[in-house]
């Protein structure tokens, strides 16, 4: 089995993606997608920014690795009457079930950073946008003080060391990496923008609840709390997910934990 679709059919990501709901579609307002446009949404687990796309009226395919997620996808564009939506497997790496120069938007928020080879995740993204049209990326970013950044960081902390060679995801949160994978690719330089913008949690329970919620269905954070119990080391890595989570709420309610991150927008002119 592909461990990169096998990480993330683990979990349930529909679980996390419930609480990302405002944010998916408020980004998507600033896409300058319009009625009749081609979108491409890589990574795009349920359709977090797909099912958006598809009500602003574009002809919209979101593509996952993931058989559990497109499945869910594909429910609920039924079940918003989006005909114009539909989800299907594919690999962000080689996306040779598409043809060149198909798309004028490719967005992928959060999605395709978790496919290895950048470098092949870039050609393929360019090569599937038409000239004229535009690539946006959502990256978590290295180091970065905020929620999933941090999450990121502690799991690993206490996952095993990862195989020779792999390239971690969060390289694609770094501008030049970013900048080279896309030149590679044969994008000009000046015509890649970044920006630094919020996308944020929003989940009906306590802190605590919500750090289960990855415990239980978030496939790098369930693979980190396999390990650590192995060790004897979960309530070490719980106390300090709980810990972070607690510290980032912005949230007065006590039923509501609400926590903004940071990410960074990559905006490609093809
Ligand atoms: C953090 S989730 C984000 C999902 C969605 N974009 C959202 O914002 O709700 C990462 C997604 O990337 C998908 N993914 C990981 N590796 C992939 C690959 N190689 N090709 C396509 N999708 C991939 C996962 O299955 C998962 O749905």
């Amino acid at each position: 089995m592909n461990p990169n679709k096998a990480l993330w059919e683990k979990g349930d990501f529909t679980r996390i993606a419930a609480t990302m709901r405002e944010s998916g579609e408020a980004l998507v307002q600033r896409l300058g997608i319009r009625r009749g446009m081609k979108v491409l949404d890589l990574g795009c687990g349920d359709g977090t920014t797909a099912l958006p796309a598809a009500k602003l009226g574009a002809e919209v395919v979101g593509v996952d690795i993931a058989a559990n997620l497109v499945e869910a996808g594909n429910r609920r564009a039924k079940e918003m009457a989006l005909a114009n939506c539909r989800f299907q497997e594919g690999d962000a790496s080689n996306l040779h079930e598409l043809p060149d120069r198909a798309f004028d938007r490719v967005m992928s928020i959060f999605g395709a950073m978790f496919a290895p080879k950048p470098n092949d995740v870039a050609k393929e993204m360019v090569r599937v946008t038409r000239p004229g049209g535009r690539i946006v990326m959502g990256n978590w970013i290295p180091g970065d003080p905020t929620l999933v950044a941090q999450i990121l960081k502690i799991s690993s902390a206490y996952a095993p060391p990862p195989p020779e060679g792999f390239v971690s995801p969060m390289t694609w949160g770094i501008e030049s990496h970013v900048i080279e994978r896309f030149v590679a690719a044969g994008i000009a330089a000046d015509n890649i923008r970044f920006s630094k913008e919020t996308f944020t949690f929003n989940f009906p329970g306590s802190p605590s609840a919500f750090v289960d919620e990855f415990r239980k269905y978030y496939g790098p954070t369930m693979n980190a709390f396999e390990a650590a119990e192995k060790d004897g080391r979960a309530v070490d890595l719980e106390k300090e997910l709980e810990d972070l989570f607690t510290a980032q709420n912005k949230s007065q309610n006590d039923n509501v934990t609400s926590i903004p991150a940071t990410f960074l927008r990559v905006t490609v002119e093809v």
